[in-house]
């Protein structure tokens, strides 16, 4: 297995609050937001993801924010997301990244209420192709979800926020993720590695086909009990072949789960639901998308993103900051 590429990941002294005036939210967390902002030198817009030190603290994300952002630093795929560099200032952290225009994967979905065979497929292989990225760098992901994938101007995906991502050479336990997409053996909070990606990409592809996650319930604990059970219903109108697929990503039994198996995610691309998918064309992004945003390019536009209430921003602040140290790298 190929080890994480053996650069520099420090970038001190690089950015600063004063290099970005900022424009508006994106999107909202647990830990802060993410604000489009505009560079004073180039004119050009990124967005920057804000975290709250004390916040982090309090709910002891400490290592998991380090890890996102050496995970985001080192990682370059086509279909990743770029982060330029990272500052802080007494209270915040701060990740410069690109500006992905076309809005959460997520909101499409929603408008669209499912996805026709052809697009879910896309969708579906593109992530493949960054899981497998991701894994041969012994990265497991554990965040797979449609508000974490971005779609490009042009309508490929770029898949955000590696608030979960770890390098893990051998297995892990931490109980992390999003309730629907959860792997059983993270509810039992078993030993886990990059299975539980595979997992996710199975309940993703459910989703997108059919509107719904297959364990969806009101309450995280009665959802938690339906993936135990591991029951899914697949409706008639799926495609023979993808249902095929589904039952092997979305399995308990961790020695038969496609992606976990000799094969790795050579399985996952051979199964006959992305026959017609050619591989190499896909990763060189040179296969025509099933959905162009309808956006101006270059120019701030945020017509696919959601509103967010903006608040009194508490950012350059210089004040007694107990937590520096615990974030050094940023
Ligand atoms: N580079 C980006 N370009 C455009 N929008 C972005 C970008 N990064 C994040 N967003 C928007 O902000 C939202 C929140 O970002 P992200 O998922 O990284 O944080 P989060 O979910 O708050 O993190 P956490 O899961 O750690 O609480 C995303 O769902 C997306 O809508
Ligand atoms: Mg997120």
């Amino acid at each position: 297995m190929a080890s994480l590429p053996n650069r520099s990941t420090v970038s001190k002294g690089k950015y600063s609050l004063t290099d970005f005036s900022i424009q508006r939210t994106l999107g909202t967390g647990s830990f802060g937001r993410v604000h489009l902002v505009r560079s004073v030198h180039n004119n050009r817009y990124y967005a920057i993801k804000v975290l709250k030190k004390a916040q982090i603290v309090k709910m002891k994300q400490v290592e998991h924010t380090n890890d996102e952002r050496r995970m985001l630093k080192l990682v370059e795929h086509p279909f990743l997301i770029r982060m330029w560099g990272t500052f802080q200032d007494s209270k915040n952290l701060f990740m410069v990244m690109d500006y992905v225009e076309g809005g959460e994967l997520f909101s499409l979905l929603r408008k669209s209420q499912r996805f026709p065979n052809p697009v879910a497929k896309f969708y579906a292989a593109e992530v493949t192709l960054a899981l497998e990225y991701l894994h041969s760098h012994n990265i497991i992901y554990r965040d797979l979800k449609p508000e974490n994938i971005l779609l490009d101007k042009n309508g490929h995906i770029k898949i955000t926020d590696f608030g979960f991502a770890k390098e893990v050479r051998d297995v892990t336990w931490t109980l992390c993720g999003t309730p629907d997409y959860i792997a059983p053996e993270v509810v039992t909070t078993k030993a886990y590695n990059k299975s539980v990606d595979w997992w996710s990409l199975g309940i993703l592809i459910y989703e997108m086909l059919t509107g719904y996650t297959p364990f969806y319930d009101h309450t995280p604990m009665k959802t938690y009990e339906n993936i135990l059970m591991g029951h899914v219903r697949y409706p008639s109108y799926l495609h023979p072949d993808v249902t095929d697929l589904l039952t092997k990503l979305i399995t308990k039994d961790l020695t038969r789960r496609y992606g976990n198996l000799q094969g790795g995610p050579q399985d996952v691309k051979n199964h006959p639901w992305f026959s017609e998918v050619i591989w190499e064309k896909l990763l060189s992004k040179d296969i025509e998308t099933p959905y162009e945003p309808p956006i101006q390019s270059g120019v701030g536009d945020t017509s696919l993103f959601d509103s967010y209430p903006e608040e009194e921003l508490d950012y350059g602040i210089v004040c007694p900051d107990p937590y520096g140290k615990l974030f050094g790298d940023f």
